[in-house]
C-alpha cells in the first residue's frame, strides 16, 4: 500500500474500531490510523504524528460529533499516567469492549467463534484493587512516586489515584514525604545510583490488613526504625513490613533478598469462605470481588465430579485448588515460586483440606512426570505470555478431556487455544471477567473439550 500521510497532516475522521489497547481505529484512504483517547463512533479532526510501513498514529485535535458513551475520566492523571487507559469509555462500554476483543481475538488468531458470554462487570468499578508497586524518582530536588507515563519510565507523582485503596495513597504521600524531608536517595535507573526504588503494598480486603515491601538498591536504609515507628502510627493497619533488596535494573522488580522488618512476611486474606496466607513473593489476583466470580466461573466451566482428579496448573498459593478440592476427588497444584508452594499446603492445612498435592517446579516439566495419572480436567492459569510450548505438547499427548484456561492476555489464550484446536480440542464457551476496570486489560475463563 502506497503511504500518502504526511506527519502534521491534520484530517478529518470517523473511528470505525478500536485497538486492543483502547486507541480509535479510523482509515484515510483506507490506511489504519491509531488515535489515543478516541471511541469507536466519534467523527474528529485528528493530526498525523507518526506514520509507519502499515498504519500510523495521530492525536486528536477536536471531536466533532462525540459518542454517547465517552465520559469525563474522574482522574486528573488520566491522560499522561500508563496505569489507566479506558477511563473515558463509559462503563457499559469497557465492558462490551472487552467481550468484542475476546470474541475478535479468538476469531482472528485460534479461528474458533465460540459462545462469548456477556462481561461480568463491577458494581463500583474503583478502588478495587488490592495491590500496586509504586516506583519512587527524583525530579529537581523533588521525590515523587506514582505508575509510570505510558511507554516510558518516567514516574506520573500521583496525588490520588482511582482503582488503588485510598489508604495506599496515603501511605505513598507519607513515604514520599520522609525520604524528602529526611534526604535519603532514591535509585536513579541511569546512574545506578541511589537506595528507594519503589513501594510493593497488598491489602487484604476480609481483615482490612496491609503488608508492604519496600523495595531498596542497597541495604541500607538510613532512619528505617523512625520510619517503621512512623508508618505504625500513622497507619496501624500495616501488619508486615518487608524490605527487599533488588539493584538489578532488568527483570521483575521484587527480586533479590528480603528481610522481615516488621510482623510478619505474611498477608492473610479470606476468600469465598476460604483462609488464606500470602508471603509477599506469592502471585495472588488484585481484584478479590471479581476473583470470587472468576472462579466460580472456572467452577460452572469445569463441573468436577466427586471421583475427578483435577490437575491445577500455574496454582499461586492454592486459591483455585482448594475450591476445586471440596468437590472433586483429587487435586494436584503445580507452581514454580517456592514461596507459593509453601502457602498453598500451609493454606491446605489451615482449610482442613486433605485431598491436594502441591508440585513445585516449571510446569511444563512436572506436568510430564504425570503422564501415568488419570486427569479428568486440568485448570490452567499462566502469567501474560501464556502456557509454554513443551507444556501444551504434554497435554495434548495426555488427551486430557477438559481444560479450564484462565487467562490475563487475550493474545495469547488465542494463540495456546489455536495450538490445542489444532489437536482436537473444541472451544465450547469463553467468559470475560471484568478485573481490571478502567483499563484494557482482559481476564478470561474459557472451556474446551477433547473431542
Ligand atoms: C496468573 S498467576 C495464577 C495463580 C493462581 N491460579 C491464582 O488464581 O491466584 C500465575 C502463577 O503461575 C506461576 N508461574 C509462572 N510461570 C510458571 C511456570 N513456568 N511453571 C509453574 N508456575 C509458573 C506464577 O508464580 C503465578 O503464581
Amino acid at each position: 500500500m502506497k503511504v500518502l500521510l504526511q506527519k502534521n497532516d491534520v484530517h478529518e475522521v470517523e473511528f470505525v474500531d478500536m485497538t486492543h489497547d483502547a486507541k480509535g481505529v479510523c482509515k484515510i484512504d483506507g490506511f489504519p490510523v491509531f488515535v489515543k483517547d478516541a471511541l469507536k463512533g466519534e467523527k474528529a479532526l485528528i493530526r498525523v504524528v507518526k506514520v509507519n510501513k502499515n498504519f500510523a498514529f495521530g492525536r486528536l485535535v477536536e471531536i466533532k460529533e462525540e459518542s454517547p458513551f465517552r465520559k469525563i475520566p474522574i482522574c486528573e492523571h488520566f491522560s499522561t499516567c500508563g496505569g489507566c487507559d479506558t477511563m473515558h469509555m463509559s462503563y457499559e462500554m469497557q465492558l462490551s469492549f472487552k467481550r468484542h476483543r475476546v470474541k475478535e481475538t479468538l476469531r482472528k488468531i485460534a479461528h474458533v467463534e465460540p459462545q462469548i458470554q456477556r462481561t461480568i462487570g463491577m458494581e463500583n468499578p474503583f478502588y478495587y484493587r488490592n495491590k500496586a508497586i509504586i516506583p519512587f524518582e527524583k525530579r529537581k530536588g523533588r521525590v515523587m512516586a506514582g505508575f509510570y507515563k505510558n511507554r516510558t519510565r518516567e514516574v506520573v507523582d500521583l496525588k490520588r489515584c482511582h482503582i488503588i485503596p485510598k489508604s495506599f495513597s496515603e501511605i505513598v504521600r507519607y513515604l514520599k514525604g520522609h525520604f524528602q524531608n529526611r534526604g535519603i536517595s532514591v535509585y536513579d535507573e541511569e546512574t545506578q545510583d541511589g537506595c528507594v526504588r519503589a513501594v510493593m503494598l497488598r491489602q487484604s480486603l476480609a481483615y482490612d490488613e496491609i503488608a508492604l515491601t519496600l523495595v531498596l538498591a542497597e541495604s541500607r536504609l538510613p532512619y528505617k526504625d523512625e520510619l517503621v515507628e512512623g508508618l505504625l502510627k500513622r497507619f496501624p493497619n500495616i501488619v508486615s513490613i518487608v524490605k527487599n533488596v533488588n539493584a538489578k535494573n532488568a527483570g521483575s522488580l521484587i527480586e533479590g533478598k528480603s528481610r522481615t522488618i516488621y510482623g510478619k512476611d505474611l498477608l492473610r486474606d479470606r476468600l469465598s469462605g476460604f483462609e488464606y496466607r500470602i508471603a509477599h513473593k506469592s502471585f495472588y489476583q488484585v481484584n478479590p470481588l471479581q476473583t470470587a466470580r472468576l472462579y466460580k466461573e472456572a467452577m460452572r466451566l469445569a463441573k468436577p465430579g466427586p471421583e475427578d482428579v483435577v490437575v491445577d496448573a500455574y496454582c499461586g498459593v492454592g486459591t483455585m485448588t482448594l475450591p476445586f478440592a471440596q468437590r472433586a476427588g483429587r487435586v494436584i497444584g503445580i507452581e514454580s515460586v517456592k514461596e507459593a508452594v509453601k502457602n498453598a499446603q500451609e493454606n491446605a492445612d489451615e482449610n482442613d483440606i486433605d485431598n491436594v498435592e502441591f508440585l513445585q517446579g516449571d510446569a511444563a516439566e512436572v506436568i510430564q512426570k504425570l503422564e501415568h495419572e488419570r486427569i479428568d480436567t486440568l485448570i490452567v492459569d499462566p502469567p501474560r505470555k501464556g502456557c509454554e510450548k513443551a507444556f501444551l505438547q504434554a497435554v495434548m499427548a495426555m488427551e486430557i478431556p477438559r481444560i479450564v484456561y484462565v487467562s490475563c492476555n487475550v493474545s495469547t489464550l488465542a494463540r495456546d487455544a489455536n495450538i490445542l484446536s489444532g489437536a482436537g480440542y473444541e472451544v465450547k464457551e469463553a467468559v470475560p471477567v471484568d478485573m481490571f476496570p478502567q483499563t484494557s486489560h482482559i481476564e478470561t475463563v474459557m472451556l474446551l473439550e477433547k473431542q
